[in-house]
């Protein structure tokens, strides 16, 4: 097409395009290309805006190593991560979370039961539940894979001052779909924003603090993986997080305790739980696999 205008640009980009386009690509082209171009035809979109948004692309790439993902940072913040989460949340499970940049891969091995907090300074908080069918019935041999920030609101590997593996674990449920472990009281802590995405919150008039959170993966064959996060009803940025993780399903308590008698034998740490301590209840519901 020679006579291309702002009316018929879309169309003459689309039929560029082959007609052998796997099916599912050329759907997702065709929908981006028509809300890309509805997009500047709607804002009336300036040079000078158009620049700025590509240099904040570039600055984006230029931060950018092997640990941290300024792209995966704009997708959380615009809400696009958490959008794609909610279209493939399965219905019947628990809700599913952002990912974040922090999970890495060989976390220890520990058993049901496994203390977490060792010598991190913090609030004490008992972590347990059971994962489940959507039918309710208790699925053995769950594979949970956790983490956190200590209390200081840093990750282990965004901290030189903690082990590696420091509130990190790969757990397997018993039997009964059990999971327990103690660890320390997570901190709120902000997303990274000294780059192009903290340059977007500062002009939005956006604050960058997530809530406190404990992460989970949770995987049994058989079910649809879950990738998932849990926070306390108390958190001050509960109902503004910067990433729109936050779903009413996955808001616990820390329930306030002193006395540790009625928690489980298997609780390794359950002689040392200095009062008062604190214990959240959360349960995983995983879908079947074949649920959408
Ligand atoms: C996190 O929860 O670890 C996280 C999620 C999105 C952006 C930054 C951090
Ligand atoms: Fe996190």
């Amino acid at each position: 097409m020679r006579n291309v205008t702002s009316e018929t640009i879309t169309k003459a980009f689309l039929d560029y395009c082959s007609d052998d386009t796997d099916p599912r690509l050329m759907f997702i082209i065709e929908r981006l290309a028509n809300h890309l171009h509805d997009f500047v035809r709607e804002t009336n979109l300036t040079h000078e805006e158009w620049q700025k948004g590509l240099e904040l692309l570039m600055a984006a790439g230029n931060i950018s190593t092997p640990e941290r993902n300024e792209f995966i940072l704009f997708s959380d913040v615009l809400g696009l991560s958490s959008l794609v989460d909610m279209v493939n949340s399965a219905e019947n499970g628990t809700p599913s979370s952002v990912l974040g940049p922090f999970h890495i891969l060989g976390a220890p091995d520990v058993p049901v039961g496994a203390d977490l907090k060792g010598g991190n300074e913090g609030t004490t908080v008992v972590v347990g539940g059971r994962v489940t069918t959507s039918q309710g019935a208790p699925i053995e041999g769950a594979e949970l894979e956790i983490w956190q920030t200590a209390d200081n609101g840093l990750y282990s590997n965004q901290d030189e001052a903690q082990p590696e593996y420091n509130l990190r674990a790969h757990m397997t449920t018993a039997a009964d779909g059990r999971y327990l472990f103690s660890t320390v009281r997570p901190a709120p802590y902000t997303v990274p924003d000294d780059g192009p995405v903290g340059e977007l919150l500062n002009s939005t008039g956006r604050h960058p603090w997530r809530p406190s959170h404990l992460h989970f993966i949770v995987t049994a064959p058989g079910h649809r993986s879950l990738v998932t996060e849990v926070f306390p009803s108390d958190d001050p940025y509960l109902d503004e997080d910067p990433v729109f993780g936050v779903r009413e399903q996955l808001v616990m308590d820390y329930q306030k305790r002193e006395d540790p008698s009625d928690l489980p034998d298997d609780l390794e740490a359950k002689a040392e739980l200095k009062s008062p301590f604190y214990v959240v209840d959360f349960d995983f519901v995983l879908a079947d696999a074949s649920t959408s």
